[in-house]
């Protein structure tokens, strides 16, 4: 009888607790959508210092390059990300479509593996180009945003364990500080490393990614290494030049449950949320990381860059694979890359961001669409909630629409198809999308004011 008892007691105190949690997430975390047909969408305000942009990554254009990728890419039997979009030999032309859109920044990153490609061994001739490209920036008026890390490394960097091992630090410092010192007369904004939570994952959880592992320990361990490379970076950096503005490209992607009843859903949607945001804005505000203290992470941002693209329905059983099927609420958009659109959710990713208490610069929003036929809306819904936000006071610098042109999408190689620009990647022609013409309107209306 006694035990019974127990039993009984455990159980309705589970179930209690379990309703409890539901509650206050329900409450604390709420998943708002908006009747985007009662919207006035065009009806947006943004201050006449915005900066309207596009962002671009080395590996995804530039084309012709032997690193970690290239070598995963045929080690995987992947689609080769080959003469990509040929920038390298283009840029002139390319930024002459910046021009054409009446951007005023741009991102891009700076290929690790063109610089040194074998350990020691320095190539003065592309940053020479890469310098280039900045002046050019310039001279049009642009601002340029460089992007130290997205994603590439050179391959002897891999083959030594890359970020997955603490030795190989300075390497990638001593790599950045050479950068660093040539251009940052010209570039004041720096993002240092391009979203290290999509790196962890996708390279060492889901192996989708370079060096293509499965393991919670590595993935673990390369996200406190990326936070060290980070602070580290930060400090040195700064010591070169007090004034200049580093920050990085965060993605923010948010965990909802599939079952908002569900408290298995909700635990999975916080802990996965938890990981990918509040661990890294976590480090960034107390210093400390997964139980280690990170040396220089503290305040060891000057800006933050939100990279926003989704949120993600949860559930006891999710894809680790990376299949390109997700979950959506029944009144949304599937986008052709399998994840919903939900445009609400980028003001959720700027109230989160915002805790750092650090100017916001938009680094990457966008939509793979081949057709063209989702983009407008997609842009224009972002571009809403964005002057919304900015008119409740958030500190929003720019926008910078990924992406300029269709290019290499990583893991899917050229199925996505993210540009303003359409690319025919037989001939390398590069044509304006009915989306080009509108963000090009609207750069052209905002910047009047
Ligand atoms: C982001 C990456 C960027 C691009 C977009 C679609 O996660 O930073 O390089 O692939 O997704």
């Amino acid at each position: 009888m006694h035990v019974l008892n127990g039993i009984l007691i455990v159980l309705m105190a589970t179930l209690a607790l379990g309703a409890l949690f539901v509650l206050y997430c329900r409450w604390r975390y709420p998943e708002p959508h908006l009747n985007w047909s009662e919207i006035d969408i065009e009806s947006i305000k943004f201050p006449a210092d915005f900066l309207w942009g596009a962002a671009t990554a080395a590996h995804q254009i530039e084309g012709g390059l032997h690193n970690n990728w290239s070598e995963f890419e045929d080690s995987r039997g992947l689609e080769r990300s080959g003469e990509a979009c040929d920038h390298w030999n283009r840029w002139q032309e390319d930024f002459e479509m910046l021009s054409e859109l009446g951007l005023t920044t741009y991102r891009f990153s700076i290929e690790w593996s063109r610089l040194e490609p074998e350990a020691g061994e320095w190539d003065s001739e592309p940053l020479q180009a890469y310098s280039d490209m900045v002046d050019n920036l310039i001279s049009r008026g642009i601002r340029p945003v460089v992007t130290l890390h997205h994603f590439s490394h050179p391959a002897w960097w891999e083959d030594r364990g890359g970020f997955a091992k603490k030795e190989n630090l300075p390497h990638f410092v001593a790599y950045c500080e050479r950068v660093f010192e040539a251009l940052s007369d010209r570039v004041e904004v720096w993002c240092t490393i391009n979203e290290p939570i999509v790196f962890s994952s996708m390279g060492y959880t889901l192996g989708q990614f370079p060096p293509g592992h499965r393991s919670i320990w590595q993935t673990l361990r390369t996200m406190r290494n990326l936070m060290r490379a980070h602070s580290e970076l930060y400090v040195s950096l700064k010591s070169r030049k007090p004034d200049a503005c580093i920050g990085m490209a965060k993605n923010v992607t948010l965990f909802d449950p599939l079952n908002r009843w569900s408290p298995v859903d909700w635990a999975v949607a916080r802990l996965l949320e938890w990981l990918w945001s509040g661990a890294w804005l976590g480090g960034i505000r107390t210093g400390r990381m997964l139980g280690s203290r990170i040396s220089g992470s503290k305040g060891s941002l000057d800006f933050i860059g939100l990279n926003y693209y989704t949120h993600f329905l949860t559930g006891l059983f999710m894809p680790t694979t990376g299949e390109l099927s997700f979950a959506k609420r029944e009144n949304e958009v599937l986008t052709e890359f399998g994840y919903p659109m939900y445009a609400e959710g980028f003001k959720r990713a700027i109230d989160l961001v915002s805790a750092l208490d650090v100017p916001i610069e938009i680094t990457e929003n966008g939509v793979a669409d081949s057709k063209d036929v989702l983009r407008p809306d997609h842009l224009r819904r972002h571009l809403w909630i964005l002057s919304e936000a900015i008119g409740e006071g958030h500190d929003i610098k720019s926008f910078h629409h990924w992406s300029l042109m269709d290019n290499f999408e990583w893991a899917e190689g050229y199925s996505m198809r993210f540009g303003l620009y359409e690319v025919d990647f037989e001939t390398q022609e590069r044509t304006l999308r009915k989306s080009g013409e509108l963000y090009r309107k609207i750069v052209k209306e905002h910047m009047k004011i």
